[in-house]
């Protein structure tokens, strides 16, 4: 257990956590040396687990080369990083924003839309969990997250998730940008219809919005597709990614299309956004997406997750929800208990709310170590 002054959270701590010292894929290693299997990819930036070997020598090679240069120069590696990517998604797009993190890419989404449409209103939905920078908090539901930092940005709105007629009424002509998670992971995991989605998109159309989805943590293969929009085809203006994208390196990327960028006035700009050694370790981690095709091994993982999800004693369970590797599992009671009682089997799960036990495996988990898992899930609410 560690007590420590340094922590990348303020005031959701306070419970004592195990310490971990070394990671090598799913597993992560305690410093007397015992192994734990990360259910929760260190809060979905492990896709392709800890430490790969292709991203560590990426940045190994890059670190001894060039750590950091100035967004006003041509650089290689960020242009094969940002060409790889785009080589993933439709054609429509052909721009990227690189900054460092989630909440940073939301940002840019929202002032890339405002600015581009001269308008100020932004539609999202309720349960959405957007980040924590101003911009990105305002888009963001959970009120505890909210109240203490008021005033937030003005013209935000909430509408109810999967409710295609509430979206449809909320969206007008003053609307910059309809921002949303395809499926809600901090939220509690909740799985956008193909409805919805193309209501959403139906609206922007119809009122000159644009459309922006969330995908920093459902993007790059988490979902069983490398984005989880490709499950409905509805095709945003506007995406935001982080995460996984850089293999554990910090890294953030707001995707849009020429013609949006086009329209953008004003200026928007990060020092360390688009440093080569986090391209260099986001194309290596793109390397490895696409040659081991992770979407798929997440979708196959996940088929063999959902009955065995299904199965949990109904007087537990409130619901289960999923895609790919992305579970949530809605307990009647609190999710605490039953995340200790994984601990004490070797298996680090994450929450989503005080409820939701949230599986987030990284994509290259063992299958033995998933089955493994699973049974401890249902082993750990039978106890909790
Ligand atoms: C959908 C979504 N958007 C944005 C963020 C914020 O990302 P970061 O913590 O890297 O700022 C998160 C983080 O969990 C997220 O899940």
């Amino acid at each position: 257990m560690s007590a420590s002054a340094a922590t990348g959270e303020f005031g959701e701590g306070g419970h004592p956590r195990v310490e971990i010292v070394r990671g090598d894929g799913a597993s992560l290693f305690a410093a007397d040396g015992r192994r734990y299997v990360d259910l929760g990819a260190s809060h979905g930036v492990g896709n392709l687990g800890a430490c790969r070997p292709e991203v560590v020598r990426a940045i190994q090679e890059q670190a001894a080369r060039l750590i950091h240069l100035g967004s006003g120069y041509a650089n290689p590696v960020r242009e094969a990083f940002v060409g790889r990517l785009l080589s993933l998604l439709p054609r429509s797009f052909g721009r990227v924003f690189l900054s460092n993190s989630g909440t940073e890419a939301v940002e840019a989404t929202i002032k890339l839309a405002r600015s581009a449409t001269g308008r100020p209103r932004v539609v999202a939905a309720r349960r959405g969990f957007h980040g924590r920078t101003y911009g990105a908090l305002s888009a963001t539901w959970r009120r505890e997250l909210r109240e203490p930092f008021e005033p937030l940005v003005p013209e935000f709105a909430h509408v109810p998730f999967n409710d295609p007629a509430a979206l449809d009424a909320a969206v007008d002509e003053r609307t910059a940008l309809v921002l949303l998670e395809p499926v809600q992971g901090e939220g509690g995991v909740h799985v956008a219809s193909a409805e919805f989605l193309r209501a959403a998109r139906a609206a922007a159309d119809r009122t000159g919005a644009l459309l922006g989805f969330d995908e920093v943590q459902s993007g790059l293969g988490r979902t069983g597709r490398n984005f989880a929009f490709e499950h409905t085809q509805v095709v945003p203006d506007l995406l935001a990614l982080a995460k996984s994208l850089a293999g554990g390196v910090p890294v953030g990327a707001t995707v849009t299309t020429p013609e949006v960028e086009a329209r953008f006035r004003g200026s928007h700009h990060s020092t360390f956004g688009g440093n080569p050694l986090a391209c260099a370790a986001g194309l290596a981690a793109l390397d490895v997406l696409v040659r081991e095709r992770l979407a798929e091994r997440a979708e196959r993982l996940g088929r063999l997750a959902a009955p065995r999800l299904a199965a949990l004693p109904k007087e537990k369970l409130r619901e289960v929800r999923g895609l790919g590797l992305m579970w949530g599992v809605e307990l009647r009671e609190r999710a605490a208990p039953v995340l200790a009682a994984l601990e004490r089997r070797g298996f680090l799960a994450i929450p989503a709310g005080s409820t939701v036990v949230r599986l987030l495996p990284p994509l290259v988990i063992d299958e033995d170590d998933w089955d493994r898992g699973l049974t401890a899930v249902a082993e750990a609410v039978a106890d909790g």
